[in-house]
This record gives C-alpha cells, sequence and structure tokens, in this order.
C-alpha cells in the first residue's frame, strides 16, 4: 500500500507581536479577562503589504527544506485558507508561482480553523491513490485583516501565521508502526454556519466582512466534536489515547482544550499549547503548534502524533501520524 509519509515541516509568525495590554488600550477589554477566559497572551500581526501568500512562503520554504526537498520535487500545493491574497486566483496558485513551480496541481481549501486537517486529508488520499507523489500542505492566515476591532468578541483572539508540511508517497507494508498518516477523520455541520461567520463576502456584499462569531455556542459544540474527531481518528488505526505520543489540537481556547483532555483522560502533559503566544490563528494553528514541538525537540521521528482542530462550518476533524 501506499502511505504519506511526514518528511519535513516549517513555520513562519511575522514580526509584529501585539500584547493583550497593547490591544486593552484600544478594545474594551484586559490581559486578566483575555488570559484567564482564554489562555491567550499576545499574537502575530502581519505587516501592512505583507500577504497572506508571503507567510505561506516562509513557512513552505521551511518546510522543503527540513524534508531535504525543493520545489521541483513538489507536484501537489494544497493551502488552507480564510484569507486569501485576493478573491481570485488561489492562494495556493500565487504560492505555487512564488516557488518558481509552474508544473503539478495547486489549489485553496477553505474549511476556516479546520483548514489545514482538511487540506492534510484531501493530500493523503491523491497520495495514497497514485495521482500525486509529494504535496506541500500549508496553513496561512492574516486574520487580523477581516478583524472588527471594536468587537471585543472576536478582536481579542485573533492572529495571523503560517505552517507547513510535506507528505511523500511511499511504499509501507501498512503496519502500525510504519510511517505515515494512518487515519484521516473530517465532518461538517453545515447547519451551525452562522456560530463563526463574517458579517459581508464577495456574493452577498462585493466585500470581505468582518469576522463575527458566538463564541458560547461554539465552545458548547467544541468538545463534544473535537472528542470525536480523536476517537474515530484513533479507532479507524485501532489505536488508542494511550498510543498517541503527542496531541496537536487547534488553539482556540485553553479552556477548550484543558475540558478535552480531562474528557478522554488526555495527560496534559501531552498536549502541545502555543496559545498564548500565538493566539488563535485558525488554519495556521496546528502547523505552527507541531513546527513549534518539532523544533524544540518534543516531537522526535517514530512519534505518534495526532492532530485536531474544529471551526467555521462548523468544520471539524483530524489525523493520525506515525512520523
Ligand atoms: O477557532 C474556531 C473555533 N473557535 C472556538 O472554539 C471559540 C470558542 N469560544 C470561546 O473560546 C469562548 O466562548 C470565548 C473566548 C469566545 C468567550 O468566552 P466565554 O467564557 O464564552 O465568554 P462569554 O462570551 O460568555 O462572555 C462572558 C462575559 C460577557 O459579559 P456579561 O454578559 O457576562 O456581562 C461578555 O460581554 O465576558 C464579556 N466579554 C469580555 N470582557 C472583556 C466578552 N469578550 C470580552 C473581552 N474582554 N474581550
Amino acid at each position: 500500500m501506499i502511505r504519506s509519509v511526514l518528511k519535513g515541516c516549517g513555520s513562519y509568525l511575522p514580526e509584529k507581536v501585539i500584547t493583550n495590554d497593547d490591544l486593552a488600550k484600544f478594545v474594551d477589554t484586559s490581559d486578566e479577562w483575555i488570559s484567564t477566559r482564554t489562555g491567550i497572551r499576545q499574537r502575530y500581526m502581519a505587516a501592512e503589504g505583507e500577504l497572506t501568500s508571503d507567510l505561506a512562503l516562509h513557512a513552505a520554504e521551511g518546510a522543503l527544506s527540513d524534508a531535504g526537498l525543493t520545489p521541483a520535487d513538489i507536484d501537489l500545493v494544497i493551502v488552507g485558507t480564510t484569507t486569501p491574497d485576493r478573491t481570485l486566483p488561489a492562494t495556493a496558485a500565487i504560492l505555487q508561482d512564488r516557488l518558481g513551480m509552474s508544473h503539478g496541481a495547486a489549489f485553496d481549501v477553505q474549511a476556516v480553523c479546520s483548514g489545514f486537517i482538511y487540506g492534510l486529508a484531501v493530500a493523503d488520499n491523491f497520495l495514497k491513490a497514485g495521482q500525486h507523489r509529494n504535496a506541500l500542505v500549508i496553513g496561512a492566515e492574516t486574520l487580523t485583516r477581516i478583524l472588527d476591532w471594536e468587537d471585543r468578541n472576536t478582536s481579542v483572539l485573533f492572529g495571523d501565521g503560517a505552517g507547513a508540511v510535506v507528505l511523500c508517497a511511499e511504499e509501507s507494508a501498512g503496519a502500525k508502526t510504519d510511517r505515515g498518516i494512518l487515519s484521516t477523520y473530517l465532518r461538517c455541520d453545515g447547519r451551525l454556519n452562522k456560530l463563526i461567520t463574517s458579517d459581508g463576502g464577495v456574493s452577498e456584499t462585493r466585500s470581505t466582512g468582518y469576522i463575527r462569531m458566538e463564541g458560547r455556542e461554539v465552545f458548547r459544540n467544541a468538545v463534544t466534536n473535537i472528542a470525536e474527531a480523536i476517537e474515530v481518528a484513533l479507532s479507524d488505526a485501532d489505536l488508542s489515547i494511550a498510543d498517541v505520543d503527542w496531541f496537536v489540537p487547534h488553539q482556540a481556547n485553553i479552556r477548550i482544550l484543558n475540558a478535552t483532555a480531562k474528557r478522554l483522560g488526555i495527560p496534559e502533559e501531552k498536549v502541545v499549547v502555543t496559545i498564548a503566544q500565538h493566539g488563535n490563528t485558525s488554519s495556521a494553528s496546528v502547523p505552527l503548534a507541531f513546527d513549534a514541538a518539532v523544533k524544540d525537540g518534543r516531537i522526535k521521528k517514530g512519534d505518534l502524533v495526532l492532530f485536531e482542530a474544529m471551526g467555521g462550518g462548523l468544520t471539524w476533524g483530524s489525523a493520525l501520524v506515525r512520523l
């Protein structure tokens, strides 16, 4: 059988840091409220003129170099993003050009905060089907561009960044101990599409609109959906919580991470948490957290890693990977 083996990762954060105290100067909020209710202490903000494709390019170059590959080796580029450079073309096409590529396929996946997991699952299936050999999967966002700074329900939560991985199709005996993506699971319940939305869009208002969220309702769904995503990814691979070395969740709220860990009996020391530094970077959050834990030496080759996310749609999903 063919397995999609994760060969490299990279990430990028813009230079500018905005602390909770910085925000409190122009939003009716406080460091105390933000840090106790969400776990966020700061977030990064892209510079004027610094685009989603710029963040994606840095992350992609890091992942390629980590994998020991060049753009010539890649034949599939997938960008998970809710904040594309332009309405069209896909940011993946712009990125492909920036990488000096004109071969293979490139497209964006729009699944809001689940965008990276959706992109990973799509790439995995293309690789397993034999249609592509080497994929670059990226989550990249400039969410601060669609924040209404006066809306404290959202403006204190989100930040900018990008993370990327390289997946390579490799022949595998298919054992649980063999490298590669062991299972993926994707879900959407479109009935809940208004819980995280924008108050405008191309077709509706000929503009982008700002992010709006019914936070409490999203929170109510989050723990159940994330727990389901983790359980299904594990049962599909015939593995259990105890087999997982690292959980790399979407970083939306520390209280969601803690409640999920408690519900499933996940030891907190196995959960990668970057929310304090990054805030919620939507589709970039999982690959950013993953890259941070690989680079600081926590996550190592051979480890079993579980990625999960939930976001607008509502979408949610998971991917189980042996490194
Ligand atoms: O990434 C996609 C997935 N997203 C998520 O998973 C987000 C899920 N939701 C959450 O993380 C939380 O619901 C929030 C962090 C968004 C909000 O936390 P909460 O504990 O659910 O607060 P709340 O919305 O119930 O608001 C509690 C109080 C309200 O005041 P009253 O009505 O009790 O007087 C709000 O007006 O906190 C107030 N509040 C704030 N106060 C200071 C809301 N936002 C702020 C703020 N600063 N930024």
